[in-house]
Formats: C-alpha cells, structure tokens, sequence
C-alpha cells in the first residue's frame, strides 16, 4: 500500500492548529493517580450547577427524543429578545459560544484577509481563524489586558475581523465602557469586531460596557454570549449572539440547520426564568474569589486581579511542577503555557469546601 502524507494534504491554515487540549476526565485521573473526590477547577464551570428548573426541563424532552429540534429556535429566540430586550433578528443561536465564533469566522474570514487577536487570549480565536486558511495577527498584550491602541494600530486593508474578549479567558482582565467606545469609534466600519461576553454575568464593575446597547450603535459590533458559564450548563452547549440583523441572516444561512438540541433549548428557557441561581452563582463566585485572592496574598502569591470566575495566579517559575502537585492532591488546575503564560495556573472559583481544598493542596505543595 503506498503511504500518503494526510497532513500535507490538509489545507495549510489547518496544518498550523494545535490540537484543543481539554482537561482530562475527573473519572480518568481518579483511576491514573488511585485517588478519589478529585475537585475540578480547570474549565471555569459553575460549580453550583445549573438551576433544578433546568435539570427538571430535560425530562420534558424525553418523549420527543425521536424527533428533530426546532432548527429555527423559535421559543428561545422570542424569549432571549424579550429577556435582553433586542430585536430577534439580531439573534443567532449555536451549540455553545464556540459554535457561534466559528460561524462568524465562517462568514468574514477567507485567505485573502486577516483577523486581529490579542497576546493570551481565548484560543478557539486562532483556531476558527487558522481553519479558514485566514491571516492571524496577534498583538502582544499591556499588563495582560488587550491592548486596544495598538489593536488599531495593527488594523490593514486585509483586516476583516477583531476578536476581544470581554472579560478575558484566561487573564480575567476586562476592558471599560470609555476605552470600548473609543475603540469602536476609530475602527474602520467594515472592520467585525467580534466581543465575547462569555463570563459577563460575572462582572460587578460600574463602568463594564453594556455590549448589547452598543450593537445599535456600532453596527459591526457582534456580542457572543453562553449559557455554559454562570447558567451552570457547560454541558448542554448553548451559545448565542447579537449582531445587526444582515451579520445574523448569514450566519444563519450557513449554519446546520439543527445545529442545536433539543435538551439544551429546553433548558436554556428555564434557565432565563431562574435568575435567583445566577444570582446565587455569582455572589458564591464573588466570595470565592475574595477568599482565594487573601490565601494568595498570605502565601506570597501574585495574581492577575479577575472580573471572571477564575483567578490567574503568578508563580514566578515554571508552574508545571506546582500544577502536578496540586494533581497529586486531587485538585485540577489549569495550566496556561498553550497561553504564552508557563508560570501562571489558572484556578476556577469553586464552592467554598473546593476553594479550602484548592488552597490547603496549593499550601502542601509550596512547601
Ligand atoms: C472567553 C470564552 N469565550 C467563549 C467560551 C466558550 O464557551 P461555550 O462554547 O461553552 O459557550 C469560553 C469557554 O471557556 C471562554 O472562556
């Protein structure tokens, strides 16, 4: 049989991709380390879980597991424009904000234009872009926050779309209504540029720009949003965004047709009608996140102050060894080398018996 070079045969942007690398399964590492209640905190999921109104509207489904999903969303769709009070025609619905990005990516980016990303930012970014066989411009980052003059700075001719995201996974830094709109008015109107709102809820600052205002504003303005993340429904895969009706008429055009399931739009109406737990989620996350800051502080540690619901925190020295030691204490973190940031962990704010076991494990392996 002659060999053939699969790789090679592979169109180049897709050559480039480093493979996503997920946390391995909580089942897995009990088996590999021989240990038992491993405590997850490396993929920044709500650790309350969803509301019980969403795990009560899955078993409304299960009559009509046989049948297709309403490809066209029409409940979901009339709810969320009520509930965020835009226009439905601004809404494209995708199986996570993931699914969303790529068909952005799917409909602006080709291989005769470029999208503009920052130094550590979320990595599907450069995924989507790379797979179409577009340009990647990264722009280093100041003080691990986008930089945003020379994001414009860096715009060209070929620049299609800008990505930011708004808190930034995996730096928790955010970006303020001024700087925003300052940006926005001195970016060219053919320019999409695409801001991620993934962990908003999270963000309790006075000045966080309200994105969804600012899409009537800026009709190149796109807001991707999820319910994996403060809704506790990372599993069910539900994503959306808010774009100028055109933007969500293409995005629509080319996405498959049942791209998401029934289960997930069930409980994503529940889980709009259930804003105690998100409530209840971020109040849990905030006190999370102050008591994790004070152990780091006490223990000497730096790290990057998060509007999120994670915590980046600086070791000064490879963290790999740190990031094993925690495993060997059956707590998972995250590390952020693929980042550019090898002497940083990323922890995910967890409920508070996580957050002592995150910090007395943490304590253990410095000494
Ligand atoms: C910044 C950011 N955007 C988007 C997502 C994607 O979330 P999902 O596809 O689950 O909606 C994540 C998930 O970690 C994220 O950190």
């Amino acid at each position: 049989m002659k060999s053939v070079d699969f790789i090679k045969l592979a169109s180049s942007g897709v050559q480039e991709i480093q493979p996503y690398q997920p946390g391995k399964p909580v089942e897995e590492l009990e088996r590999e380390l021989g240990l038992t209640n491993i405590v997850k905190l490396a993929s920044n999921e709500n650790p309350l879980g969803p509301s019980e109104k969403v795990i009560a509207s899955l078993a409304s489904v299960y009559p009509e597991l046989a049948r297709y999903p309403d490809g066209s969303a029409y409940e979901l769709k009339r709810r969320l424009s009520e509930f965020l009070n835009v226009a439905e025609n601004k809404l494209t619905i995708g199986n996570g904000s993931n699914d969303v990005l790529e068909l952005l990516a799917r409909v602006y980016l080709s291989r005769d234009n470029e999208s503009i990303i920052s130094q550590h930012s979320f990595v599907v970014y450069p995924l989507v872009t790379r797979a179409i066989g577009a340009e990647l411009k990264v722009i280093p980052a100041k003080n691990y926050s986008q930089d945003l003059d020379a994001t414009l700075d860096a715009i060209s001719g070929k620049t299609r779309m800008i990505f930011i995201a708004n808190p930034n996974n995996p730096t928790g830094t955010w970006i303020n209504e001024d700087d925003l709109t300052k940006f926005l008015d001195q970016v060219r109107d053919d320019v999409i540029v695409v801001l991620d709102e993934a962990y908003f809820e999270y963000v309790q600052e006075a000045s966080y720009p309200n994105g969804i205002a600012l899409t009537e504003k800026y009709p190149n303005l796109v807001v991707t949003r999820t319910f994996s993340k403060a809704y506790g429904m990372a599993a069910l895969r539900l994503g959306y965004s808010i774009s100028h009706p055109d933007i969500a008429d293409l995005m629509n055009r080319i996405r498959q047709p049942f791209n998401v399931n029934a289960m997930s739009l069930a409980a994503s109406l529940a889980a709009i009608d259930d804003q105690d737990h998100v409530r209840r989620s971020v109040e849990m996350n905030t006190a999370g996140m102050r008591y994790i800051e004070a152990e780091c502080q006490r223990l000497g540690l730096g790290f990057i102050p998060s509007v999120g619901n994670f915590l980046t925190i600086d070791f000064g020295r490879d963290a790999m060894p740190i990031y094993d030691g925690l495993l060997h204490e059956g707590v998972i973190v995250r590390p952020i080398g693929v980042y550019e940031l090898p002497n940083h962990l990323r922890v995910t704010i967890g409920t508070t018996d996580e957050n002592q076991r995150f910090v007395n494990a943490l304590e253990k392996v410095l000494k």
